[in-house]
This record gives C-alpha cells, structure tokens and sequence, in this order.
C-alpha cells in the first residue's frame, strides 16, 4: 500500500493550478447519461473518482474515448440500466446514475451506496423525491429496483432538507420529466450551478426562479455538446489554507474567486493576506493566526469538505476556537490523528474546541477519509520532522497530483509504495 512521506516544516512558495472541480464533474459525468449520441468533456480531475465513475457508464453501455485534455463520451449504443454493488460501493456520488438512467429508459436497477465513515449518508430523500415524479421503487437486496411505468411525470417537490446530491438527481431527472418540475430548498452549491450550466447547454431548460428554487421544462432529447468543467473549490480552498499554515505565499490559479468568497473570508479573518484577481489569488499567511468560532452549513455557507483543513489552521492560532459540524455526523475522524500531532482537541456531538498555539509534532498517521486525510497532509507539512500518512488512496480519491503540486511550491513530500 502506498504512503506519504512529508518532511516538515518549509514555507510553501510558488505558483498551484487548480484542477477541474471533482464534485462537478460526477453529476455532469451521470447526467451524461440523458444523451443517445455524444458529449465532450474538458477538464475532469485526473482522480479515483473520476475513473470510478468512467467505470461505471462504461458498464452502462458508455463508449468512452480519453484524450489529453478531454473525454469524449459515445452512447450511441448505451442501453444498460444496472449499476452494480461492486463499482457504486466504492464511491456514494455513483448514485446520481438513478435519475437520468430512470430518466431515459423509465428504469434501472441501483446498488444503494451505504454508510461510509463520516455518517450514515441514506438516500431516502432521492428515493422520495423521484416517487413524487413518478417512479416506483423497492429495495431488494442492497439494490434500488425503480421503474416509471407511465414515464417521469413532471410536479413541484419541496426538498425536507438541503441535500446536494439529491437536487442534483432530481434536476437531471426532470429534465425529461413530462412537463414542468418545481423543486424548492435547493442546494445552490457551485457544482450544482455547473451541472445547470451544462443541461441548459445541452438543450435542457432550467431556470432559477428564486434562490433555492428551481424550474425545469422538460425536454425529449439532449444535443451533442463540448463543455468544460469548473474548477475544484475544495482543492484551491485547501492549498489556500497550505499558504496560510506555513506562513508561505501561493498564487493558486484557474479559479473564480467569487465563487470561494467565504473561505476568502475566513482566512482574511484568520489573518492571512489576499490578493484577488480576475482568475487567480494570492495567499500570504502570517505568523499570527486569530482563532475563529465557525460552522459549516450548504452554501455559500462554509463547504463541511473545507472543515478539516480549516481545523489544523485553527490549531496554529494564539487563541482557542470552536467548530460546529452541521452537515454529518461523524465528520471529526481526523481529530484522533491530530491528537497525536498534539492537537488537544476535544469533541462532543457536532462541536469540536480547539485550544490553539499548537506546534505539531510529527507522527505515522492514518488518512480515513478524502478531505480527513488531506488535513494530516497540511499537519505534516508544518511539523518539524518527518511524518508518514498511510492508507492515501483516500487521498487519491479527490486530489490530482498533490504531491507533485506540493513539491512544486518547496514542500518535502514523497510518495513510497
Ligand atoms: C455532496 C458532496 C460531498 C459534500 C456534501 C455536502 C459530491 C459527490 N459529494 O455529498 O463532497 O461533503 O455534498 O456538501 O458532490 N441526506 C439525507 N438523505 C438523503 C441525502 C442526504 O438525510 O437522501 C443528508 C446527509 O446524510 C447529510 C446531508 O443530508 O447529513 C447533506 O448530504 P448531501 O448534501 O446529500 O451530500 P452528498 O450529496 O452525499
């Protein structure tokens, strides 16, 4: 198994790229699913993920031709509807393969993605939300047996909570739902604006209506069209942090900073330095860092896939802070592993404290999950000594190229089978 060897402590200084956006990528990739002929993608994230869900609409029937900076995806011939345990298990996004599937052949047969170790992720609200269109479901043996006997008919759903992934179902679903589809209490993450973009591109017809609401008029087909994906706002949010933690300087390039405003925000209150321009910023960390009282929430609230990252900023601070958790139940797993860096953080329920003026220490830590396991890399990268983080292929999961981008800017990292 591979492992991450990272020896500290250097001021990162340089220039970082940011990769197309892993998070939009997924939905658009599904909902690539709607057209009969074919689509080209540019920018996807050269990640596990994104190879996962390659996997699973090649398993569909997707002929799919990789090109240096593109995908050119062919479903002249796709006709499968069964997504399997074995390719959803690895990966929960695969699930957004139900909506258009259901969409285009009125059924599919889904492998139920699970828990996974920041909670119990259910996808009752997708299941709900697609019966309210139309469509019949039973779960039989792990598996979402659905079917549309008259076809996605389209009806106005009020989502009960705010889910990312079942918004994103839902308005590719419904975008061949017969008439008109209202869904209130939207999540509008920039993934989600992304994968709008795209539909409308394609010929579909969504509109915002108001802030979390959203219109669709369905359509029969989709066209064939090239479209590129936005960049990944969790890495530039985590190699903005990179900057801060080492007192470096980072020009993080290929982004759109309004569309990160709020991590923007929390670092200028944390103290680091921003410079914005139009496709790039600048981070300067500096060696004070104030501690913060700070909460995830959908957005443009605080990204919970930014919240561990923030954390091992928020230990370096002079004074103590406090995180509240309100998207997942158990998303605190790295606390343990930066315990052992000499973190002291305590947690109870959904709120971590952090005591500040932490100078980490290094250690052999474990990553448990994707945005887990890049905190222990921030960590190790201000830790006098080496430290040795196992189990990266969460890490592989979501972040093209990371120790290469690192290294690029002065960190000691390497990477050892
Ligand atoms: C997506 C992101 C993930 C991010 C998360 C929250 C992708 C591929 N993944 O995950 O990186 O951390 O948004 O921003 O884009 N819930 C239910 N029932 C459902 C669906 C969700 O109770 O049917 C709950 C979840 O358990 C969670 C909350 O709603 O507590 C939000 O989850 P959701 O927004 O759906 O996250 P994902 O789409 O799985």
């Amino acid at each position: 198994m591979q492992r991450l060897e990272v020896l500290g402590a250097n001021k990162l200084k340089g220039q970082i790229n940011i990769s197309g956006s892993k998070n939009a990528s997924l939905p658009i990739l599904a909902a690539t699913l709607l057209s009969k002929n074919k689509i080209t993608l540019k920018n996807l994230p050269k990640i596990k993920d994104i190879e996962t869900m390659i996997t699973l609409l090649e398993s569909l029937g997707s002929k799919i031709k990789k090109k240096r900076d593109k995908i050119i995806i062919d479903n002249t011939n796709q006709k499968k509807t069964f997504a399997s345990y074995n390719l959803v298990k690895t990966m929960r996004g695969s699930i957004l393969v139900l909506g258009p599937l259901l969409a285009k052949f009125k059924k599919a047969k889904v492998s139920s993605p699970g828990g996974c170790v920041i909670g119990v992720r259910p996808i009752d609200i997708h299941l709900k939300s697609l019966s309210k269109l139309g469509v019949k479901y039973k779960i039989d043996q792990g598996y979402v047996i659905a079917t549309a006997p008259k076809g996605l008919i389209g009806t106005k759903i009020r989502f009960p909570k705010i889910s990312v992934g079942a918004t994103e179902n839902l308005i590719i679903a419904a975008c061949f739902a017969k008439g008109t589809t209202t869904l209130k209490n939207c999540a509008i993450e920039p993934e989600i604006l992304d994968l709008v973009n795209f539909l409308n591109k394609a010929g579909c017809n969504v509109k915002w209506t108001s802030k979390r609401t959203v219109k669709i008029i369905g359509v029969a087909s989709i066209k064939n069209i090239n479209y590129q994906i936005m960049f990944d706002r969790i890495e530039a949010g985590t190699y903005m942090v990179a900057a801060a933690l080492t007192e470096g300087s980072l020009k993080i390039t290929n982004i759109k900073p309004d569309i990160i405003q709020t991590e923007i925000k929390i670092l200028r209150k944390i103290g680091a330095k921003i410079k914005i321009s139009k496709n790039d910023i600048k981070v300067t960390g500096r060696k004070k860092i104030k501690g913060l009282n700070i909460k995830t929430a959908p957005y443009p609230g605080l990204a919970t896939d930014m919240q561990a990252q923030i954390m091992v900023l928020l230990c370096k601070a002079n004074n103590k802070s406090t995180i509240k958790e309100n998207i997942f139940e158990n998303r605190f797993l790295h606390v343990a592993e930066l315990n052992r860096m000499g973190a002291q953080i305590s947690t109870k329920g959904n709120m971590a404290y952090i005591p500040g003026n932490i100078k980490f220490a290094p250690a052999e830590l474990m990553a448990t999950d994707l945005r887990a396991s890049v905190s222990l890399v921030l960590a190790a990268l201000t830790a006098k000594g080496k430290s040795v983080i196992n189990r990266i292929y969460h890490l592989d999961r979501g972040y093209e190229n990371i120790e290469k981008k690192l290294k690029k800017v002065g960190a000691k990292i390497r990477r050892v089978n």
